[in-house]
């Protein structure tokens, strides 16, 4: 005999775990299938909250033994990987505890193992300890997230040769960390190395780092890294790595072909990029259409093609962020409910957790180009801001695109401390359809950051004050 749901949710990462409190709060009967120890997936486990531990502790210590000094705080600090690293553990324990308690408090059945859909509103447990059970489910959400993408000839080992996974398990900080690709992770993670004492070497395909942002924004936060510390081989390609007893020997080349060269490296990390983990679901068998990709096809009420399974998160198509695919699930779980939801994606919020953040949000200056669609743009520097000069925190600027003939947001880029908040000023702005003067017209505290939110603002139409 097999148990019978309403919705049987495939992964508990932000996009299955939500799908599947929000079913639960709507009356219908859940069950989450996840192979893992622990709920949360990636993001919880081995993503965004190790990784923001990590970055919020070896700036801590950069800070300690630097601009701290400069505000009358000296001290010579002294790192206990260790200790960080329990940290790091502690708060990854204590977040995939709340999701399990979630769970218990929303009647979500936790299935553990890993799922295959078995046809006809089936779902069948093929690994794991709940193997061989099989349950019924009126609905299927498969959420099953994503995997860092491999590269030829790089054979990662999670020791030497890394993944976002083992960047963060790190023994000892390395002389010299290489990372592939320029992207979010490598320069998240390079930066937590490089806070800790290791020399960062960056190798990117493009000429420009985090290709997806705008290019003002690309450019300025390269010379910020580079003032750092941080080195960069823009246009340049890995063609194999080599593991030696002392570390690993890259072969680099130029992008557009040419003479390579070798780089030393302790450990390497591999941030290409990752593409959907969709392996052993029986997609396939199921007749689910999947793009060249993987990525799992869906509608704009994330029905696949097969009735009754729908895919939300980075499984499905779009920006692969973990608060993209938890607003999906609600949305997917809300859609069954029989509700009517909506979620814009021209206001999905993107944000680096360096220091100083980048986020940004909506179009940007090379995509309104493009559209042809005519814009002004506004822009303030952190280094007329009152407070961020009292934090010194006056790197990086806010810049606001709005519809020259509107006045409509349409956008914002922002590099600079705590930007990754700061960028919900323009989420709802975008949201509301406001004009950047409804921006500039609401009263912002004084002295914030924010007020150089409003003054981009301001200069959208060219009026700025403090500048
Ligand atoms: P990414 O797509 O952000 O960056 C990958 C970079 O690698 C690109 O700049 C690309 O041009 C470059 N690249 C590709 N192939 C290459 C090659 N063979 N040699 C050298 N460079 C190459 O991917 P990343 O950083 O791996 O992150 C994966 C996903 O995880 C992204 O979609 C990202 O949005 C998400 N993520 C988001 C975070 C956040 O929101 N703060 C944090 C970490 C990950």
């Amino acid at each position: 005999m097999s148990d019978a749901y309403d919705v049987v949710v495939i992964g508990a990462g932000p996009g299955g775990y939500v799908a599947a409190i929000r079913a639960a709060q709507l009356g219908m009967k859940t069950a989450c299938v996840e192979a893992r120890e622990t709920l949360g997936g990636t993001c919880l486990n081995i993503g965004c909250i190790p990784s923001k531990a990590m970055l919020h502790a070896s700036q801590m210590f950069a800070e300690a033994g630097g601009e701290m000094a400069h505000l009358g705080i000296k001290m010579s600090p002294k790192l206990d990987l260790k200790q960080m690293m329990a940290h790091k553990s502690e708060t990854v324990e204590a977040n995939v505890k709340g999701i399990e308690f979630l769970f218990k408090k929303n009647k979500v059945d936790w299935i553990r193992g890993w799922a295959k859909l078995a046809g006809g509103g089936k779902v069948e447990i093929a690994g794991g300890k709940d193997k061989g059970k099989t349950v019924e489910a009126k609905h299927v959400i498969i959420a099953a997230g994503s995997e860092s993408t491999p590269i030829p000839n790089v054979e990662v080992d999670e020791k030497q040769i890394v993944t976002s996974t083992g960047a963060l398990e790190l023994g000892k900080v390395p002389k010299h960390l290489v990372v592939i690709g320029g992207g979010v992770i490598g320069l998240e993670m390079g930066s937590v190395w490089q806070r800790l004492g290791a020399k960062v070497t960056v190798v990117e395909y493009l000429d420009r780092i985090l290709p997806t942002m705008d290019g003002e924004v690309s450019k300025q936060f390269l010379r910020i890294l580079k003032k750092q510390g941080m080195e960069f081989k823009l246009k340049s390609k890995v063609t194999g790595a080599e593991k030696t007893k002392s570390g690993v020997k890259l072969s680099v080349e130029p992008a557009a072909g040419g003479d390579a060269e070798e780089i030393q490296a302790d450990v390497v990390l591999v941030a290409v990029g990752r593409r959907p983990f969709t392996q052993g679901l029986g997609l396939e068998e199921a007749g689910v259409e999947t793009d060249k990709r993987g990525f799992i096809q869906v509608d704009a009420g994330y029905r696949t093609n097969v009735e009754g399974v729908y895919a939300v998160g980075d499984c499905a198509p779009g920006p692969m962020l973990a608060h993209k695919a938890e607003d999906e699930g609600a949305l997917c779980a809300e859609m069954i409910a029989g509700q009517k939801p909506h979620l814009n994606y021209d206001a999905i919020p993107n944000i680096v957790y360096t220091e100083p953040e980048v986020a940004s949000i909506g179009k940007t200056e090379e995509d309104l180009k493009e559209a042809g669609i005519e814009y002004v743009a506004g822009k303030f520097p952190f280094s007329a801001n009152g407070r961020a000069r009292a934090m010194l925190a006056t790197e990086g600027f806010v810049k606001i695109l709005a519809d020259k003939k509107t006045d409509r947001v349409l956008g914002a880029h922002i590099i600079g401390r705590e930007a990754g908040g700061m960028i919900h000023e323009i989420a709802l702005a975008i949201e509301f359809g406001a004009s950047a003067e409804d921006v500039a017209r609401t009263c912002h505290g004084h002295p914030t950051l924010n007020e150089a939110v409003r003054e981009a603002a301001l200069a959208v139409d060219g009026r700025p004050i403090h500048i």
